[in-house]
């Protein structure tokens, strides 16, 4: 307001005064310092008429029709337009010089001008709407042409795009405006989607459950929408899905398609769905007895020998526990046990770290680390309750699945695994309770024996 009144005051005063020298014909000015005195007058009034305009425009109209500011660019473009239509005014009525050969050589100039910078000017119009339009804004993800990346800054004259390479991309605005372009606006969900295919032979429930179940918990990924998969055709070898899923930043996107990726590869392995591809070949497999996991080198008969729990059991015992179950495989992030949900098998790691987890308040905490040879599940496997805690991969995971029908069968026959397993589930509980608060050494033991004989009630044991 402050930029408006004063112009207005001084233009009031210097009126004022010229119209006292006019009319009294007293003071110090005459002939042209009276000329320049008007002149002066106009263009502080003009001044404060081209501020008011221009917060009328910007301030009030502009603001209320598109509720956010004007750009910086368009204001200085109207005071441009408007001062030099004053300076012009004020030059040809006021002091009376003769502005048709300014107008004309200014006219022969813009030609001039317009012709040299051209592409300049294009470009300098096409920031202008750019600045007025607001298509995109900074950090805004923008996919134009081959290109893609996030809005680092808009000028008069470029748009310069940072890319995941973490280098700069520098549009003229003109070519900006020619084209179309795909903006992901910043910190609000985009759908983005995974295509991948599967098995004739294997159900689309069964193929879309896998892969949606595939996709929980993945950073950058937004579950305001859960992700979904469907099927998008029928290909000559295979049946093609998509697994659609929702992101707020733009530069995470790739980094999670490729995540996805990698989930549902994890998860078509473990249920044994097959992704076809459409080259003829003919395998010739060898009958194995054993089940074989991504690391061949690993062998679950030497893992299950060093696990002091089976000691009880005999050696043939034990390598049927490996032959009557299957391997699966997680990668680096996977839950391979989710606390609340029911389980019935527990799992000995073959290769790779896990980390036991649990939550209070959204927050994780870790309770133990899990290498090579450690075991974990079988607290709900033993105890028929849902699972105690979270088990996540921390790389990539290779484990055995002992199911609850073999285990089963080795309890009825070895009253001493009964015994083992119950003394290591207590431990672990109490593991469990002094991580949330302490428990002491009586305690353990009380639990232990309550664990025993809830063992032996859910195998139905004697
Ligand atoms: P379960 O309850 O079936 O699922 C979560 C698993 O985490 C649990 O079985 C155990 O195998 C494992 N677990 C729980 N507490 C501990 C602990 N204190 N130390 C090691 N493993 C644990």
């Amino acid at each position: 307001m402050k930029k408006i009144i004063w112009p207005a005051v001084l233009s009031i005063v210097g009126f004022l005064t010229y119209f006292f020298i006019r009319l009294t014909g007293t003071g110090f000015i005459y002939g042209n310092g009276l000329k320049y005195l008007l002149a002066g007058c106009y263009a502080c009034l003009g001044m404060s008429v081209v501020r008011f305009l221009g917060f009328l425009f910007f301030n009030i109209l502009y603001r209320r029709r598109t509720r956010r500011e004007a750009p910086a660019l368009l204001r200085i473009m109207f005071s441009m337009f408007a001062y030099s239509i004053l300076f012009t005014l004020i030059l040809g009525l006021v002091l009376e010089y003769d502005v048709t050969g300014l107008v004309a050589t200014s006219a022969v100039l813009s030609v001039v001008l317009g012709f040299a910078l051209q592409d300049t000017l294009g470009n300098f119009f096409a920031g202008a709407s750019l600045h007025v339009e607001q298509p995109f804004k900074i950090k805004d993800g923008i996919k134009f042409r081959e290109y893609a990346g996030e809005v680092d800054a808009v000028s008069w004259r470029t748009t310069t795009i940072h890319t995941n390479s973490n280098t700069y991309l520098i549009f003229p605005n003109s070519l900006l405006a020619r084209d179309s372009i795909e903006v992901f606006p910043y910190n609000r969900l985009h759908r983005h989607s995974v295509l991948f295919s599967a098995s004739y032979s294997i159900s689309p429930q069964t193929v879309i459950t896998a892969a949606e179940a595939s996709v929980r918990d993945l950073p950058h990924v937004s579950y305001e929408i859960e992700p979904t998969a469907r099927i998008t055709g029928f290909g000559e070898s295979s049946v093609n899905y998509e697994l659609l899923y929702w992101m707020k930043d733009y530069m995470k996107v790739a980094e999670a398609g490729a995540k996805i990726k990698e989930r549902i590869w994890y998860a078509f392995y473990r249920d044994n769905i097959s992704m076809p591809f459409p080259t003829r070949h003919v395998l010739i497999e060898r009958a194995q007895t054993e089940p074989r996991g991504i690391f061949c080198d690993v062998d679950y008969r030497g893992v299950i020998d060093k696990i002091d729990v089976f000691e009880p059991l005999s050696s043939t015992e034990r390598a049927s526990l490996v032959c009557s179950n299957g391997i699966c495989v997680y990668g680096p992030g996977e839950y391979m046990v989710r606390c609340g949900e029911a389980g019935e098998s527990m799992f000995i790691i073959g290769k790779g770290k896990a980390e036991v987890r649990v939550s209070s308040n959204g927050a994780f905490s870790t309770v133990a680390v899990l290498e090579t040879g450690s075991f974990f599940g079988e607290m709900s496997l033993f105890s028929g309750e849902p699972r105690s805690a979270d088990v996540v991969a921390v790389d990539e995971v290779e484990v055995l699945e002992i199911r609850k029908p073999s285990i089963q069968k080795l309890l009825v026959e070895n009253a001493k695994l009964v015994e083992v397993f119950s003394t290591k589930v207590a431990e672990r509980h109490a593991g469990l309770e002094r991580h949330a608060n302490s428990v002491r050494r009586e305690e353990i033991e009380i639990e232990q024996e309550n664990i025993l004989q809830r063992m032996k009630r859910f195998f139905n044991l004697s």
